[in-house]
């Protein structure tokens, strides 16, 4: 018999068995910026997050950082009165989250801002790109995300984090940042394996991109597969990617961590999605869930996944020690 138990004695001879911790420098802690002054308005379906207009954005990122928290992914939500056809809005030299990203580099220059690259935020039909025929025309979509890249990039971002699933797109932000010469200064953290995954519910609500018909199964990708995660991880480093992506993240360790394998030298993040929060939170409102353990827990299985980054809703209450 193989004594087990001498590993799980006492709490100090588990830490010194633990293979696996997290720490606040894995975080990414995502924002939602909004037009207008002094707003900070909480989401219905995501207690705990909010909208911010830049202001209210400012002193929170500040909040934010002096946690320890040295990473955000900024997300833009316009009125519905700006979207149009072609999210114009998206891939204006002062977009909002252009604006954004300028005001937080001020106010806190250290901090590492990254920048989601999708136009399905600010379209008026709510799809990732241009449409034709009523479906998402991949190769003149390219052009637009690029452009939506080169403003953040221009704007200060560090990186530009391309979620839209068209093919290439990676080639098509790393080749504007090439030939504008902000490639060094401007990472590319590419959502690589994104699933059309039913755990984005709350996200939609929050930055209201809900597609106004059909869904995203044209582009991302079917959660049935084995192999292809691992195949567009690939191709995205090919194209250039600096950091990849799985998402979500805790259906998916195992992609995670057959990712983590073939590519130990692309730092690999995980992407702990809003439907994952709220799952979590509610259970807890419900007093059926322990919040503080199951966070830690689900954080924990992300990173022996192989995760090297999170991008979780829950960095801050972690930092907060709540
Ligand atoms: C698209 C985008 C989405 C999320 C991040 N970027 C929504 C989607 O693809 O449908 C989801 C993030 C989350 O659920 O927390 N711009």
């Amino acid at each position: 018999m193989k004594r087990f138990r001498q590993y799980r004695l006492d709490a100090p001879t588990r830490d010194r068995y633990a293979d696996v911790s997290v720490a606040i420098d894995d975080f990414i802690y995502p924002y939602f910026v909004v037009e207008g002054n002094n707003i900070k308005d909480e989401i219905a379906s995501m207690p705990g997050i909010f909208r911010f207009s830049i202001d209210t954005l400012i002193a929170d990122v500040k909040e934010t950082y002096s946690l320890g928290i040295n990473k955000i992914l900024l997300f833009g939500v316009i009125p519905d009165e700006q979207k149009d056809e072609r999210g114009t809005q998206a891939y204006q030299p002062d977009a909002l989250v252009c604006r954004a990203v300028k005001a937080i580099k001020e106010a806190v220059p250290q901090i590492c801002v990254m920048t989601d690259v999708c136009l399905c935020e600010y379209t008026s039909h709510g799809h990732c790109g241009l449409l034709c025929n009523h479906d998402v025309e991949n190769d003149t979509t390219l052009p637009l995300l690029a452009q939506m890249a080169l403003v953040h990039a221009q704007a200060g971002a560090d990186f530009v984090a391309p979620s839209a699933m068209m093919d290439g797109q990676i080639e098509a932000l790393h080749n504007i940042l090439v030939a504008n010469g902000l490639r060094d200064k401007c990472k590319i953290m590419a959502y690589s394996a994104k699933y059309a995954s039913a755990f984005y519910g709350p996200f939609r609500d929050a930055a209201a991109s809900a597609p106004s018909f059909g869904d995203r199964k044209t582009y991302q990708m079917d959660f049935r597969t084995h192999n292809q995660g691992i195949e567009e991880i690939a191709a995205d480093i090919e194209e250039g990617a600096d950091w990849t992506m799985v998402k979500p993240a805790m259906p998916y360790l195992d992609i995670i961590a057959r990712g983590v394998e073939k590519f130990p030298n692309t730092p690999m993040v995980a992407y702990q999605v809003s439907g994952e929060y709220s799952m979590l939170k509610a259970a807890a409102k419900l007093g059926y869930l322990d919040e503080q353990r199951t966070v830690f827990e689900s954080l924990i299985a992300i990173k022996r996944a192989g995760a090297k980054y999170i991008i979780t809703y829950f960095a801050k209450q972690y930092a907060q020690g709540i």
